[in-house]
């Protein structure tokens, strides 16, 4: 029995020790030096070739290295009848709400608005909204949206949410279904995407939603590039419909250097770093879960292919 581990981390050195260590004996096989594919009953994979895990017969659980499994899912070859378990690690929870927290500050006190001014050094003042007043809005109240939302309504802000199914979320306004999101979008400052990417999500980020914010209203992308309609996002920041972007995901990645988001004056971007995989905490989840997987116990945090989540 093997592991199949597939990273662009450049931790893999603290990976293996890690797992070394929570699994005595394990057997490690990094990408591409997987020795006989045979051997191999656990893959722990981010973006691994199209094709690969199809090549493993004794596959018997996939993990992935974060919480999003569309790069799994492109696979046209992905062996359906092996399980996928996304990583859901609390550490990255909490990253991701400190980004948020973060980058929603930073649109609420207009810090774009005053880096721009020191940078023509203008010494203006602009009326600042309390935070009660500023509502915003996170599409997904999944693992991530769900502490994302708690978080920023301590911080004081009007905040609701918006899933698939209905949720009920204390001092959170939760939203659902097709009806449910122009509602949400309508009442919506400040929008964040943290929805997974699957078919019906792909592209929500588009003229027609921009055009249901209010007018002036600013949009945190930290789902996935392909929630996004990069042209549709362009056009609405040139027409004021957006007065900003915060941007962590993309479509291509990294993005390349000619692309028209780089330079823009009103978008502001990270480069897919809002939750980073932490090998020393992620390591014990994923350590318990080989161990779930050879002993036959159940496994949490399972993928639907069905639903793509
Ligand atoms: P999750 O627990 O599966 O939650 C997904 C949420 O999206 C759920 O509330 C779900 O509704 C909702 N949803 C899915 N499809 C929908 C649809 N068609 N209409 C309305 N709502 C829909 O996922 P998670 O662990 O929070 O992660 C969410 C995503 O965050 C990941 O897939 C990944 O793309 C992204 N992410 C990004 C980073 C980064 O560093 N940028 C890090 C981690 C994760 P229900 O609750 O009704 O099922
Ligand atoms: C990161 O993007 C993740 O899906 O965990």
């Amino acid at each position: 029995m093997a592991l199949l581990f597939k990273t662009t981390s450049p931790h893999a050195a603290l990976w293996r020790s890690e797992l070394i260590r929570l699994v005595p004996g394990l057997d490690i096989r990094f990408f591409p030096e997987i020795g006989d594919k045979r051997d191999i009953d656990c893959a722990v994979v981010w973006a691994p070739p199209h094709g690969l895990l199809a090549t493993l017969p004794g596959l018997k659980l996939i993990i992935s290295l974060g919480a999003g499994v569309d790069h799994l899912l492109a696979d046209p070859a992905l062996p359906r009848r092996v399980p996928i378990m996304r990583l859901i690690d609390p550490h990255m929870v909490a990253q991701m709400s400190e980004y948020l927290m973060l980058q929603v500050l930073r649109l609420h006190r207009r810090d774009l608005t005053y880096q721009a001014q020191q940078r023509e050094r203008v010494w203006r003042e602009h009326v600042q909204r309390p935070a009660a007043e500023r509502r915003v809005g996170i599409l997904g109240l999944g693992r991530y949206g769900a502490d994302a939302a708690m978080k920023l309504k301590g911080l004081g802000f009007d905040v609701a949410g918006w899933s698939r199914s209905a949720k009920s979320l204390d001092g959170i306004r939760c939203f659902a279904g097709d009806a449910g999101l122009a509602a949400l979008l309508k009442r919506t400052d400040i929008l964040i995407c943290l929805l997974p990417l699957t078919q019906e999500t792909a592209g929500i980020l588009d003229q027609r939603a921009f055009a249901l914010l209010p007018r002036g209203a600013a949009i945190v992308n930290v789902g996935r590039g392909g929630h996004l309609v990069e042209a549709d996002l362009l056009a609405a920041l040139d027409g004021d419909q957006l007065d900003a972007a915060i941007l962590d995901v993309f479509g291509e990645e990294p993005l390349p250097e000619d692309h028209p988001f780089w330079r823009h004056p009103r978008i502001v971007m990270t480069p897919h770093v809002a939750a980073a995989t932490n090998p020393p905490t992620a390591a014990a989840i994923v350590a318990d879960a080989i161990n779930r997987m050879r002993e036959g116990r159940p496994i949490a945090d399972l993928v639907d292919f069905e639903r793509e989540y």
